[in-house]
């Protein structure tokens, strides 16, 4: 039997379906096919769908067994199969980085409000990798895409081509602005993070390039800083103003934490997730799509709300600084929508640090009441979840094992976290699967994963270092 660690799990019996679907379903050979109409769409958005578009059958569950030897025999094969791609298009061995997705457990839009937020890295992973050039010449390939993009180091696209190149692009620009100098590099990009699903596919991307990237420099940058480099590669380049916590997550994260994170000092600290509780990610499989604008919208009515407090208290920089006692003495005066949003922010970092303080003590009980509030407050105050994500919340009520669950990333479609008991997180994804079916009509797929570590560098043979 095929041991893989991000594997099918059936509804049937799960070594039944192991045995049937092998590697088939998860990351290397996946049964992907890329969409043919998306090759020539102009638009990013397109581009990111095909990046990595996987055809799943029915009823899909995927599982990471949160086991370590089996991550690595996992890495390993990505890393055997794309060192071989890369070899038959270069003609070199490459260097090869991995970057993780992510799930967010609490804290949510609280990010670029210079707030709190606590997510955790997942097994889903890009891989980049990278060999030196003599020229200065840059060459971006994809497994998952037949258009490559080439270019001089030092003629770089000053703005965006619309095309998944983009968040590579942006990185390579950012990290120049700081000063690196960056020598000429063949680049090969394996994707296995599900594209639109809320699981930070981009900064996954940025992640595991801006390491690639630097691979040759003489100056590394500390982790943080290299978040922040990609961080301003998604909103100087790419154009979605995202804040800080999906690519300093994917450098940071370590195995078995979820991280606790101030995004106005970028002070963190790990919160372990209790031993026997794992993330049951559930897929709606509506695509979400950052760039298209919402997501925008909601940052300016909280930079509207901020204007507003800071008339009534100079001290007020960010939505971080309005305490409870402010929102409530000027309710009466804000625009109904700005209210909504700045309430949801305002008792959204208020949950994420009594949620760190729950989960450190133990407390699920508190911590899945603190999760389904949070949902709440998307749906209704800020208005970013959707009618299959409220399903898909609701679905997982009453289910065996369910500690909390809540719509995670920035809504309009994507995924929901749920924390479950070990022992039932098969049988609740059996079953959270079909209630969505029959509420929806749509085919989920339910991915049973854990934390795992942040960006690492990686050989044939095992990991090697960690680059900063
Ligand atoms: C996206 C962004 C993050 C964050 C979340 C919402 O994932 O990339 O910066 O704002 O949405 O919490």
């Amino acid at each position: 039997m095929l041991r893989y660690p991000i594997r099918c799990a059936g509804v049937e019996t799960e070594s039944a379906r192991i045995r049937q679907h092998g590697l088939t379903c998860a990351g290397l050979h996946c049964e992907s096919s890329i969409d043919r109409e998306c090759y020539s769409a102009k638009n990013l958005a397109h581009s990111e769908a095909a990046l990595r578009k996987i055809h799943f059958r029915k009823s899909e569950i995927l599982r990471d067994n949160n086991n370590d030897s089996l991550s690595n025999d996992h890495r390993q094969m990505n890393i055997s199969h794309l060192s071989g791609q890369f070899e038959k298009l270069f003609g070199t061995r490459p260097q090869i980085y991995r970057a993780p997705g992510r799930v967010n457990l609490i804290g949510e839009h609280t990010d670029y409000n210079d707030g709190f937020v606590m997510p955790a890295a997942i097994a889903f992973s890009t891989y980049v990798a990278v060999a030196p050039r003599r020229d200065r010449q840059l060459a971006i390939h994809s497994e998952q895409f037949p258009d490559s993009f080439e270019c001089e180091l030092d003629n770089l696209p000053q703005r965006r081509t619309g095309s998944w190149w983009d968040y590579i692009l942006g990185v390579a620009l950012e990290l120049r602005r700081r000063g690196l100098h960056l020598s000429g590099a063949n680049l090969l990009v394996h994707g296995e993070v599900p594209i639109g699903a809320g699981l930070s596919s981009s900064a996954a991307l940025e992640v595991a390039s801006a390491f690639a990237l630097m691979n040759r420099t003489e100056t590394s940058l500390p982790r943080p800083e290299i978040a922040n480099v990609c961080r301003q590669a998604e909103n100087n380049f790419v154009g979605a103003r995202v804040g800080i916590m999906d690519q300093f997550v994917s450098c940071l994260a370590r195995g078995g934490h979820a991280i606790l994170l101030d995004c106005r000092t970028l002070e963190y600290q790990f919160v372990p997730v209790p031993a026997g509780i794992q993330f049951v990610v559930c897929n709606t499989m509506v695509k979400h799509d950052l760039a298209s604008g919402t997501y925008n919208t909601r940052r300016a009515e909280c930079e509207e709300a901020v204007r507003y407090f800071a008339q009534w208290d100079p001290a007020v920089h960010a939505l971080r600084d309005v305490s409870v006692d402010l929102l409530n003495q000027h309710a009466a005066d804000l625009p109904p929508i700005i209210l909504k949003r700045a309430r949801h922010v305002i008792f959204e970092n208020q949950r994420t640090r009594d949620a760190a303080r729950a989960f450190a003590q133990g407390d699920m009980l508190t911590v899945g009441q603190l999760l389904h509030a949070s949902h709440c407050s998307l749906r209704d105050l800020y208005e970013v979840s959707c009618r299959e994500l409220d399903l898909m919340v609701e679905a997982a009520e009453g289910l065996p094992g369910f500690i909390g669950g809540r719509m995670t990333g920035g809504g309009f479609g994507g995924c929901t976290v749920n924390l479950v008991r070990q022992e039932d997180a098969d049988e609740f994804a059996a079953q959270i699967a079909q209630r969505y079916r029959a509420g929806s009509g749509i085919d989920p797929q339910i991915y049973i994963c854990s934390a795992e570590d942040g960006a690492q560098a990686l050989t044939t043979t095992s990991p090697v270092r960690n680059p900063a």
